[in-house]
C-alpha cells in the first residue's frame, strides 16, 4: 500500500498524490495544486493551529484522549513520584536522558553557579512601582538579561548556548523571588546554593532578616513536584512563541521574555490566578448550581477547566489533586477546595461538559495550593514559569538546531480590498 494521500481537484480534474509520513502530510505538498500555471498554489487555512503540526519533536509526547504525558519518553507521574529534584529533569528535557550521578552535579553545580544576578538587575527591579504586576516584572527583567549577556546571540557556538541555559534555569527563581518581595516591601533575599531548585526558591520567597528560615520539607516536596509538572507541555502557546521568536535567531533571554509574555494570559498559565478569582467570586456552596447554569448558557468561562489537546482528565491535575492533601495538612485546608470539588463533580457529571469532553485541567488545583503556601494570586504565572523555562529552552534548542526550521513565517488568506485609489482627505 503507498504511503500516499490521493486528492482529485474537482476545479480542474487534475489528481495529486501526496506523501504521507508519520500520518501528516506536508502542508508545501499542497502548493503544486493550482487552477492555472502563475496560481499561488493551494495553502491549509488553520487559525490556532488547531491541526497543524509545525515542527517535529522528540521532547515531550501528549495522548489528549488517553491522559497520557511523556517527558522524554518518561510518564509524567513516574518522574513527579521518582524525582527529587527538579534540576534531574530539567536535564532530562534538555539533554533527552536522565543523567549519571556525575552527569546531576556537574549540571546542578553549573546552574548553581548562575543563580546569582548583577546588583544593576536587582537596581532595575527597584525601579518598577511598589504595585507592580510580578509577571511583568519578571517578563521585563528577563528580557533585560540580554543586555548583560551580549554573547548570548551567539546561539550556534553550543559553549555560548549552553551558558545560557544554565544562567536562565538559574537565575529565574532569583527574579522571581526578588519580584515577590518587591511587592511586599521586603528587602531582596540573595540565594543559597546549598538549598535545592525549590528549597532556594522558597528561601528567597520567605526568608525574613537574620533568623534562619525552616524550610518545610512537606512544601518543598510539593513544590519540585510541581515544578517538574509545569515544566514542559509540548507546543502550547508560550512554546510555540519562544520557538517562533527563537526562529529570528534572537538571543534565548528575548525569547523567553516572549514565551512569559504568553504564558501570562489567562487562557493559559495565567489560568490558575483566574481559577481562584473565580472560586472567590462564587463565594459559597449554594451558587454553584447557578454558576453551573451560566457556563452552560455561555455566559461565563469554567476557569481550570478544558484543554486545547486533553479530552480526558489532564495527568498532572490527578497528580495535584493528591498534593493538596498533603499540603494542606501542613498550611491547613484551603477553604476554597470544597468549592472546587463541587464544581468539579457537578461538571464531571454534567451532559454540557462530558459532551465537550471538558475536565480539570493543571490549573485548578495549582493555584489552590499555592495560596495555602502564602503565595498571592498574582504571582502563580511567575511560579509556572520557573520550571517551563526549562521547558522553553528544550524546544529553543531543538529548533535551532533542526535543518528543516527556518524563521517562523506563517501565510495568510487575504480577504480584504485591493488596488484602491487614493482620495483626497476632504473628498473621503
Ligand atoms: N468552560 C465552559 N465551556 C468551555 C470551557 C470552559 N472552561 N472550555 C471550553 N468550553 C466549551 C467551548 O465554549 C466550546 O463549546 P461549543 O462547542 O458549544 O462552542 C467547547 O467547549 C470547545 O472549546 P474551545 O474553546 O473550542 O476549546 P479550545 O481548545 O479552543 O480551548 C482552552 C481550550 C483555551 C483551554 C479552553 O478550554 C478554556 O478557555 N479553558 C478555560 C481557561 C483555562 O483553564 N486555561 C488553562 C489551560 S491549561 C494551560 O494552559 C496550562
Amino acid at each position: 500500500m503507498p504511503d500516499t494521500l490521493s486528492v482529485t481537484d474537482n476545479r480542474t480534474g487534475k489528481k495529486y498524490d501526496i506523501a504521507i509520513e508519520n500520518d501528516t502530510i506536508r502542508a508545501s505538498d499542497l502548493r503544486q495544486i493550482r487552477v492555472k500555471d502563475d496560481d499561488f498554489g493551494m495553502m491549509s487555512y488553520d487559525p490556532a493551529f488547531m491541526n497543524t503540526a509545525p515542527v517535529k519533536s522528540r521532547i515531550t509526547f501528549i495522548d489528549g484522549d488517553k491522559g497520557i504525558l511523556e517527558y522524554r519518553g518518561y510518564p509524567i507521574e513516574r518522574l513527579a513520584e521518582k524525582s527529587t529534584s527538579f534540576l534531574e529533569v530539567a536535564y532530562l528535557l534538555i539533554h533527552g536522558d536522565l543523567p549519571k550521578e556525575n552527569q546531576l552535579e556537574e549540571w546542578r553545580t553549573n546552574v548553581k553557579m548562575h543563580t546569582f544576578v548583577h546588583e544593576n538587575i536587582k537596581k532595575l527591579m527597584e525601579g518598577f512601582r511598589y504595585d507592580a504586576h510580578p509577571m511583568g516584572m519578571f517578563i521585563s527583567t528577563i528580557s533585560a538579561l540580554s543586555t548583560f549577556y551580549p554573547e548570548a546571540k551567539e546561539i550556534m557556538d553550543p559553549d555560548a548556548r549552553r551558558k545560557q541555559i544554565h544562567r536562565l534555569i538559574g537565575k529565574v527563581p532569583t527574579i522571581a523571588a526578588f519580584a515577590y518581595r518587591h511587592s511586599k516591601g521586603l528587602p531582596y533575599v540573595y540565594p543559597s546554593n546549598d538549598l535545592t531548585y525549590a528549597g532556594n526558591f522558597l528561601n528567597m520567597m520567605f526568608k525574613i532578616g537574620d533568623s534562619k528560615y525552616t524550610i518545610h520539607p512537606t512544601l518543598e516536596h510539593a513544590l519540585t513536584v510541581l515544578y517538574i509538572l509545569h515544566a514542559d507541555h509540548e507546543q502550547n502557546c508560550s512554546t510555540n512563541t519562544m520557538r517562533s521568536i527563537g526562529s529570528s535567531y534572537v538571543d534565548p533571554y528575548s525569547s523567553v521574555a516572549g514565551a512569559a509574555a504568553a504564558l501570562w494570559g489567562p487562557l493559559h498559565g495565567g489560568a490558575n490566578e483566574a481559577v481562584l478569582r473565580m472560586l472567590d467570586e462564587i463565594g459559597s456552596m449554594d451558587r454553584v448550581p447557578s454558576v453551573i447554569k451560566d457556563v452552560k448558557e455561555g455566559k461565563m468561562k469554567l476557569m481550570g477547566f478544558g484543554h486545547r489537546v486533553y479530552k480526558n482528565y489532564d495527568p498532572r491535575a490527578r497528580v495535584i489533586k493528591k498534593l493538596a492533601d498533603d499540603v494542606f495538612e501542613v498550611t491547613g485546608k484551603n477553604k476554597k477546595l470544597d468549592l472546587a470539588l463541587e464544581l468539579e463533580r457537578i461538571a464531571l457529571e454534567d451532559d454540557y461538559f462530558v459532551k465537550r469532553k471538558l475536565y480539570p485541567n493543571v490549573d485548578f488545583y495549582s493555584g489552590l495550593i499555592y495560596e495555602a503556601m502564602g503565595i498571592p494570586m498574582d504571582f502563580f504565572p511567575v511560579l509556572f514559569a520557573i520550571p517551563r523555562t526549562a521547558g522553553w529552552l528544550a524546544h529553543w534548542q531543538e529548533h535551532i538546531l533542526d535543518p528543516e526550521q527556518k524563521i517562523a513565517r506563517p501565510r495568510q488568506v487575504y480577504l480584504g480590498q485591493r488596488g484602491r485609489t487614493w482620495i483626497q482627505i476632504d473628498k473621503r
